[in-house]
């Protein structure tokens, strides 16, 4: 490996590979890599650490099959179900297609997940998490559909002594039946409450690799242990309202056959609108559970 500048060079197996800030706030491009095709154990733990220092990786100009985004998404650690209904299509359990598409191939009028259009980090509401999630962009429009990102651990260095204090050992309790009640989006179904049971997370959590800490809330997000609901929202409202401040946020534009990868350890993001009668958004999404053992030191 070699650095010049901010810039990093990795030596791979099939080209020279530059991993390359995509912001001042987070993210890095990487240049260079075929993913269709296999990559070395050695790669990744590469680009592990770069998804530890930059929070966003984008992987340009990939053409991939579901099958290959599996394959390359397997090598961060074990697939997580989608347990939304309608997330999976195709028969492939480990995919989620989010398309706007009708079966005539024409934009259909509807978000590809109004859901995602709060804040949030992936399966919060789990008791093991999403390590990462890595989003390729199939068919994506013209104008709009941006993906926006915060980088929690920025925001959370920014924040008050005062306010460090307050929330200092406070956990929140996530709950999907929470997000769905209050995003005017579809109801919990029995099968995902019985999946996803109100779980608890450390309001601030330690990253495993960078050991930096970062706010960890979002819409999943429903109280504080030990506070009622109306005591809760305020702060948690606070919190978001904070770290979702430009200063933090990183706006993704998406290019055709980009590959965006996320470490939900550490960021939140959110869906924008675009014109969902006019333009496609077609998109593959796989997520990779937390290892436990970091999810429950975290
Ligand atoms: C997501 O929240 O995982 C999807 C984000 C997007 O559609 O831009």
């Amino acid at each position: 490996m070699t650095m010049a500048g901010n810039e990093i060079r990795v030596d791979a197996p099939q080209r020279d590979i530059l991993i390359k800030p995509i912001s001042p706030v987070l993210g890095a491009e990487v240049a260079g890599v075929d993913l269709s095709k296999p990559v070395s154990k050695a790669l990744v733990d590469r680009f592990k650490q770069a998804l530890a220092d930059y929070k966003v990786l984008v992987y340009r100009d990939q053409e991939l099959t579901q099958q290959q985004l599996i394959a390359f998404s397997r090598m961060w650690g074990p697939l997580g179900e989608h347990i939304m209904p309608g997330a999976v299509r195709d028969g492939v359990a480990e995919v989620n297609v989010m398309s706007n598409k009708d079966a005539a191939g024409k934009p259909n009028g509807r978000h590809t997940d109004s859901s995602a259009k709060r804040w949030h980090t992936d399966r919060s509401y789990m008791p093991v998490p999403a390590m990462t999630s890595l989003l390729y962009g199939v068919e994506v429009p013209r104008e709009g559909g941006d993906t926006l990102f915060v980088n929690a651990s920025a925001a959370y260095d920014a924040l008050s002594p005062e306010m460090k204090a307050k929330i200092e050992g406070l956990t929140a309790i996530h709950w999907v039946e929470w997000s769905r009640r209050t995003g005017g989006v579809a109801v919990a179904t029995d099968y995902e409450l019985k999946k996803a049971p109100p779980v608890k997370h450390k309001l601030v959590r330690i990253h495993p690799v960078t050991k930096r800490p970062a706010i960890y809330a979002g819409c999943h997000a429903w109280k504080i242990d030990g506070w009622s609901e109306e005591e809760s929202r305020p702060l948690l409202d606070e919190l978001v309202r904070h770290a979702t401040q430009d200063r933090f946020v990183y706006r993704h534009k998406w290019r055709p056959h980009d590959l965006v990868q996320w470490d939900n350890r550490c960021t939140m993001h959110a869906a924008t609108d675009f014109d969902t009668h006019k333009e496609l958004r077609v998109l593959y999404r796989t997520i990779v559970e937390c290892n436990p053992a970091d999810a429950a030191s975290m």
